[in-house]
């Protein structure tokens, strides 16, 4: 472990990073009022206290009114943002983290019905596709007045006891300016190279002059925009050197790709079933080429990876960020010689997904993560062990499984298949989505070596639960298809579960009609379009696959984009009937009277789910709490204590779609909430 290259020291400039690893700059859109208050400095402490090397807080803090936040970032342009940023710092210091914080303007990233309703600013008109402002271009003025906002913020920074700093310089402010593409500005800031960067350099100029020396500050920049008529890799290669020629910047942290769609964002950000760490060998042609300190970090989700990126010479600094969201534990288990223990990222992009809807960053399996405060990462003991019977081995089940046995309680598993895994196990039938498998496989090994035991192939019924003498009952036994819909027809149509199963094979001519919008629609679409029939996905809803987030839905797109494939918002199937050997579906509309027809030989619903509640009905009268939930209790963390029936042996209490239909991480969450305290 004294070899192991991910734990050797870096030193960069007059800082010494204690291992190789860091998290790259990621706002989880946790501030308050824009500010990065108690919440936002737990979940930095809790990465810090685990060992990690270097944290860099925010993502794309703003430097100024103009660049307002469109996912609840950091307002690095107030002065009251120093003494919150201080408290951070100094908890992360007191265990030998370096802390340094990302700063930017986002440019026309953004929009102007944000924050104070100023207009967007870029160095062209042109729209960025993910935001959709037309900007305004940068006068003069402008241009003058940011780089003062730059060196202001970087001084505010500077002031709050962070180590450093890093500039954004991938599809914001700076490098709209670089980018032929997003710069029609002319002389002296359009046309050449020079003349594109000059604004970089006036701004790390200015910085420079306030911080002085002893303070870091390091670039965040795409190396290749690998668009057409965008920054190529030879031009991105020329302002790597003349970065470091500079001798204003002390790092470079490479970035490859654009972000200003969708598409483009998640090939540089890449998500499940994309490969792994696919811009690592471009990040060390940089370094090979320019031999300055480099950090760089793209889906290195594994230790193995991350190792290799750093004794390969690829980098000298490796991100591994959502991966830190999933485990913030990893450099303590990789100290402790437990890296098989590390929770998984399964690149389920949850996390990033969430914060461009407006949310925070949260897990998809690790419910702790973004509520610190509340949720522990690590499970106390409770003060006495009790026997928990829990009915279900699928994401919620199993977590329940986990947390109570970590509380030292003794626990049994009753799963009717023959398998673990509920719904993950179904979703992970798409090739693409396999890592899903990461959720149950991870709670399968936690849960084994915490003595819990599982039976398989038991559809418990009440007697079989009641024979177990429990004092706790779980009931996350989940959800199936609703069978009923449409009212008129339901015998005719199959699932999009029998066809992600394969339990039933595409027909020719097909209408997928989803109501839920989730991802089972669009895995059994992927299905029935790779085969080559016509199909035609249809939502009463006025966008398809409302569930589906931005960056999810990229792979379900380029899949689905092919001749043979329709998209039909806003309307809705009505019923379906048999006609000579075909299907009639009768489609109406929530807007106006209408009655259109389809010939189909298959219709595909998906109306998601419907709890399987008959065993926690059936349990109810055995309990003491009736299944009820002290709703007040489990939200200030205290235990379940409930009574309905005194004569009750055992407290009832029923999690994820076993109550109502969500997702996995409301499973998981579910289940940590209740069980934690147990
Ligand atoms: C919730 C979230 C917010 C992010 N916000 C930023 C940001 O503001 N600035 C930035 O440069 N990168 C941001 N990123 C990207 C990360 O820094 C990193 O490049 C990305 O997650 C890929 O690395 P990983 O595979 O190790 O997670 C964000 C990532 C996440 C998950
Ligand atoms: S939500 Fe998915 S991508 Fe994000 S940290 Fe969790 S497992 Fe990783």
């Amino acid at each position: 472990m004294a070899n192991d290259p991910l734990l050797q020291p870096f030193r960069l400039k007059h800082l010494t990073l204690k291992n190789r690893l860091m998290m790259t700059a990621h706002e989880p859109a946790y501030p308050e009022d824009g500010m990065p208050k108690a919440r936002y400095r737990a979940y930095h402490v809790e990465r810090a206290r685990a060992g990690i090397g270097l944290t860099m807080t925010a993502g794309s803090a703003a430097v100024a009114r103009d660049s307002p936040p469109v996912f609840n970032n950091i307002l690095a342009y107030r002065d009251e943002v120093v003494p919150w940023l201080r408290e951070l710092s100094d908890a992360c210091h007191e265990h030998g983290t370096a802390v340094m914080i990302q700063l930017t303007h986002l440019g026309r990233r953004t929009r102007w019905d944000k924050g104070d309703w100023l207009p967007a600013v870029s160095a062209s008109h042109r729209r960025e596709a993910a935001h959709r402002a037309f900007p305004k271009r940068v006068e003069t003025w402008d241009i003058e007045r940011l780089i003062q906002d730059y060196a202001d913020a970087a001084e505010r920074m500077q002031a709050a006891g962070l180590d450093g700093i890093e500039l954004q310089a991938y599809g914001h402010l700076l490098d709209q300016f670089w980018s032929p593409l997003t710069n029609t500005l002319d002389a002296p800031y359009g046309g050449s190279l020079d003349n594109r960067l000059r604004f970089t350099f006036e701004v790390l100029s200015a910085i420079r002059q306030r911080v002085g020396d002893d303070f870091i500050v390091g670039v965040r920049y795409t190396g290749d925009e690998r668009l057409e008529g965008g920054l190529t890799a030879e031009e991105g290669f020329e302002i790597s050197h003349r970065l470091k020629a500079s001798g204003q910047v002390d790092f470079l942290n490479v970035v490859r790709g654009h972000i200003d769609t969708d598409p483009g964002l998640t090939d540089v950000i890449p998500i499940q079933g994309m490969p792994s760490a696919p811009h690592l060998d471009f990040a060390g042609e940089i370094k090979r080429r320019v031999d300055f300190p480099t950090f760089h970090g793209a889906k290195i989700q594994d230790v193995a990876t991350a190792r290799h990126a750093i004794a390969s010479g690829k980098v000298d600094v490796v991100g591994m960020t959502r991966a830190h969201m999933a485990d913030p534990h990893i450099v303590r288990k990789i100290l402790e010689g437990r890296e098989e223990s590390i929770r998984p990222c399964v690149g389920a992009n949850y996390c990033l997904d969430r914060i461009y809807q407006g949310g925070a960053a949260y897990c998809i399996h690790n419910a702790a993560t973004g509520r610190e405060t509340t949720m522990p990462h690590t499970i106390p003991k409770a003060a006495q062990g009790r026997r928990v019977v829990i009915i279900g081995a699928g994401p919620g089940g199993l977590e329940a499984a986990r947390v109570a046995a970590e509380r030292g309680h003794r626990v049994l598993v009753l799963e009717a298949a023959s398998d673990a895994g509920g719904q993950v196990r179904l979703t992970a039938q798409s090739e693409r989505r396999r890592e899903m498998l990461g959720i149950i496989d991870w709670r399968l090994a936690q849960c084994e070596a915490l003595g819990v035991e599982i039976r398989y192939n038991v559809w418990a019924e009440a007697e079989d639960v009641l024979a177990e003498n429990p004092e706790v009952v779980i009931v996350a036994t989940g959800g199936f298809p609703a069978e009923d819909q449409p009212a008129q027809g339901h015998d005719l149509v199959v699932t999009s579960w029998d066809i992600l199963s394969g339990h039933v094979a595409p027909g020719s001519r097909v209408l997928l009609f989803d109501e839920a919008g989730d991802h089972a629609a669009l895995q059994a679409a992927e299905i029935i379009a790779a085969s080559g029939a016509e199909l035609e996905i249809m939502t009463p809803d006025r966008t398809f696959s409302a569930e589906i987030m931005a960056m999810n839905l990229v792979p379900y797109m380029r899949a689905l984009q092919r001749p043979n494939v329709t998209f039909t918002p806003t309307y809705r199937l009505e019923s379906v009937q048999r006609d000579a050997g075909e299907l009639l579906a009768t489609i109406g509309s929530d807007y106006l009277e209408l009655d259109q027809q389809r010939r189909l030989d298959q219709v595909v619903v998906n109306y998601g789910t419907t709890p399987m509640e008959e065993l926690y009905v059936a349990l109810k009268p055995h309990s003491c709490n009736g299944g009820e939930v002290d709703y007040d209790a489990l939200i200030a963390g205290r235990p379940q204590a409930v009574v309905r029936n005194a004569a009750g042996g055992f407290q009832l209490f029923r999690i994820g779609d076993a109550v109502e239909p969500r997702n996995t991480h409301a499973a998981i969450y579910d289940a940590l909430r209740l069980v934690k305290d147990l």
